[in-house]
């Protein structure tokens, strides 16, 4: 059975590389899914053979990342970076008086987050951020969710332990996606791709990590005696072992063949899916390198060429200001319409009222558009020189202008509210939108327009009213017919099995996130536990911090939204979450604290199997802990605890053949016959001598 499931892994590893990294898949997504589920099953029922690295753990856990800071084997440096074709002769003037002849590669540069990771016996062991290029922290929960990095290496010949360096990026796609999702929850949507994935990198939760769908690219290898002589040799050496290494990358011998490709990439990246923002030229051969050196911050073998951001002079109109779902206010800017980047321009994020106040942006100016590795383009700057005689400062509005209210300022936010949410029709209709949009309550065949229809013609007021909708009212709407009006009576009457996570996702409270609420549904079960909750009972929740408490306490506040949630429940939809099946019972009420790194279970691994099987875990030892559960380098403070306690310490083997039991008593009601070792006798002070202490004598 071993042989089978490790079998299955190496082949979906080798789909999931075929897929992510050369982009050339031999099977299908349909295919593929059976794959990994056959794997998943075959690995759920043989605990024992669990790996970390398996395919099947690449979806990440909720479990709180802690990033300890680790110091980098060898400093991570920056690149002197220049505009300037002059100083890249410079620099190859300087190289060529040091070392004579030099041949060099250009490479892309990656607008990204650098990146370390450390491979001990052809495994992923560490991948640390750049940091202050001395120390950086361990984000390696987090980035073994992204499917070009591989978990266990291809081919051979790689060195025992070596690391590879190179750089973690969203793609433009993945954070188009990511920002229409935030600004759909009230989240200040990410300013630049670079950004977005610095930010992902450091998710406390792994599973959200994974969704943010990163992508990394692999640019140098580090460390003495690695077993090639040059950087291009080392990086093809690399693609063989499975590590995705950029196609745009040449040999050039002069300032000619430098230039060319510069000239080439700078236009040819605008079709890239990612963002780049320059090319960097290195020394190929290590033996020059190393005669080359280093000065204090950057290597003196190699230099960045960063590409001039487009840039267009345009005028501004006017200024628009539109109305979200959670009542922020964005200014619009309407302008002059101008040619940038291939495309014609005409409206431009002004972001808020501090950012039009910082550039000192008034109607009538001439400003700078640019087009970075955002999507929309931004303002940077005014033509002071073209600015019209008495122009006066912009004055952001103070009154909705969509429903006349006051707007307000959050402590802490940059933009401005309109705090009318019951009533001004833009929240009302985002809010309806977002309630049916397909992450939330899934409705088919209702689109922005439609619903906008259906609050203008007075038959839906908010999201309960979709419920109580009537086909023939539909079917004479304009644009719907018999048809569309049938697919969407059936449509809102499937929603009703929409479990509670997406149900409390779909209700809008701000800053709640489908993630959060998948992690709040699984942690209050119902709606009713969820009001009921205190504030310093949701902050102590899972990834809920003191902004997002305070968010749902108001949420609940408001008649409004109690109304809603009411009405809601009347037409049948889930506030409940259903119980989970458990595989056993063989834990049934144990408690357990988990410490150290174990050989066949990652901790979330563990984490999940302790709950499968019907026991607890948590994050100290205390007087009502039954198992410390020990893998290597486990915390002194934790084991001297539970020796104190008289808590029991088992390992890794012992803890399985726990749950082995366990899958017995799962398919045979009366469980304690058929489990060796039972839960009953597990219970504490009972059957010690079955439990065996691990070796104390490690740890100390
Ligand atoms: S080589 C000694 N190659 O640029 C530094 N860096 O400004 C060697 N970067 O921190 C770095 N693409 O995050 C190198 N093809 C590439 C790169 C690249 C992007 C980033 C990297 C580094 C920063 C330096």
């Amino acid at each position: 059975m071993r042989e089978k499931i490790e079998q299955l892994r190496r082949e979906i590893d080798d789909h999931n590389y075929r897929y992510y990294v050369l982009n050339d898949p031999l099977i299908g997504d349909y295919e593929f899914d059976a794959l990994l589920r056959e794997l998943q099953r075959l690995e759920e029922a043989h605990p024992e053979f669990a790996d970390p690295d398996s395919p099947t753990q690449r979806v990440g856990s909720d479990t709180a990342n802690a990033f300890e800071t680790v110091e980098h084997r060898y400093p991570m440096l920056s690149l002197s970076n220049t505009y300037s074709m002059d100083e890249i002769r410079e620099f190859d003037a300087r190289v060529r008086k040091e070392v004579g002849e030099a041949e060099y590669v250009c490479e892309l540069k990656f607008d990204g987050t650098a990146i370390g990771l450390t491979y001990e016996n052809g495994r992923l062991a560490r991948a640390v951020t750049r940091g202050d290029g001395t120390r950086g922290d361990d984000v390696t929960a987090n980035v073994r969710t992204i499917r070009t990095v591989p978990l266990r290496l291809k081919g051979e010949g790689f060195p025992p332990q070596f690391e590879i360096r190179g750089e973690i990026f969203m793609p433009l796609g993945s954070f188009e996606r990511l920002n229409r999702e935030r600004e759909d929850i009230g989240e200040a949507p990410f300013a630049n791709p670079r950004n977005a994935a610095a930010g992902s990198l450091k998710l406390q939760s792994s599973a959200e990590a994974a969704r943010r769908e990163l992508d990394c690219t692999l640019y140098s290898m580090v460390g003495e005696n690695l077993p090639f002589s040059t950087h291009l040799e080392s990086l093809e050496k690399a693609r063989t072992w499975g590590f995705k290494i950029s196609d745009a990358m040449a040999l050039c011998r002069d300032m000619e063949e430098i230039d060319a490709f510069i000239r080439h990439w700078d236009t040819a990246r605008k079709t890239l899916p990612f963002a780049t923002d320059g090319v960097v030229i290195k020394v190929n051969d290590f033996a020059l390198r190393n005669r080359l050196g280093f000065t204090a911050k950057a290597p003196r073998w190699a230099v960045a060429y960063k590409f001039k951001a487009e840039r267009a002079l345009t005028r501004l109109l006017s200024v628009d200001f539109q109305v979200g779902r959670t009542g922020a206010v964005t200014p619009v800017a309407n302008l002059e319409p101008v040619l940038l980047a291939g495309t014609v321009v005409k409206r431009a994020s002004l972001h808020n009222a501090e950012q039009i106040a910082l550039l000192d942006i008034r109607l009538g100016d001439g400003v700078y558009v640019e087009k970075g590795g955002e999507i929309i383009p931004k303002i940077t700057g005014v033509d002071l020189d073209s600015r019209p005689e008495g122009s006066r400062p912009f004055e952001f509005v103070a009154r909705c202008p969509e429903c006349g209210t006051e707007l307000v300022k959050y402590e802490g936010e940059a933009r401005h509210y309109c705090p009318n949410q019951s009533h001004c029709p833009p929240q009302i209709v985002g809010r309806i939108v977002h309630f049916i949009s397909r992450k939330a309550m899934n409705i088919d065949g209702l689109g922005d327009e439609t619903v906008q229809l259906l609050y203008d013609s007075g038959l839906v007021a908010d999201a309960a009213d979709l419920y109580d909708l009537r086909r023939e009212l539909l079917a004479v709407l304009p644009r719907l017919g018999e048809k569309s009006a049938d697919n969407i009576i059936n449509s809102i009457e499937k929603s009703k099995q929409v479990p509670f996570a997406r149900v409390l996702f779909a209700i809008g409270i701000r800053f709640v996130g489908e993630a959060t609420a998948r992690n709040l549904a699984a942690q209050f079960r119902s709606i009713d536990e969820l009001m009921a909750a205190t504030t310093e009972e949701l902050v102590a929740a899972e990834e809920v911090g003191e902004k997002i408490a305070v968010s749902i306490a108001d949420f609940f506040r408001d008649e409004t939204a109690r109304r809603l949630v009411a009405r809601l429940r009347e037409k049948g939809l889930r506030f409940e979450a259903e119980e989970k099946a458990l595989s056993s019972d063989a834990l049934g009420g144990l408690r357990f604290v988990i410490s150290g790194t174990f050989a066949r279970h990652s901790r979330d691994r563990l984490k999940e199997l302790i709950e499968q099987h019907g026991g607890r875990h948590t994050g100290s030892v205390s007087a009502n802990t039954d198992f410390l559960l020990a893998g290597d380098n486990i915390g002194p403070a934790k084991l001297t605890k539970a020796r104190k306690l008289g808590v029991r310490i088992i390992d890794e083997t012992e803890f399985e053949s726990m749950i082995a039991g366990g899958t017995a008593v799962a398919e045979t009601p009366s469980r304690s016959a058929s489990s060796p070792v039972s839960a009953e006798k597990l219970q504490k002070n009972e059957a010690a001598e079955e439990i065996k202490p691990v070796q104390t004598s490690l740890f100390e």
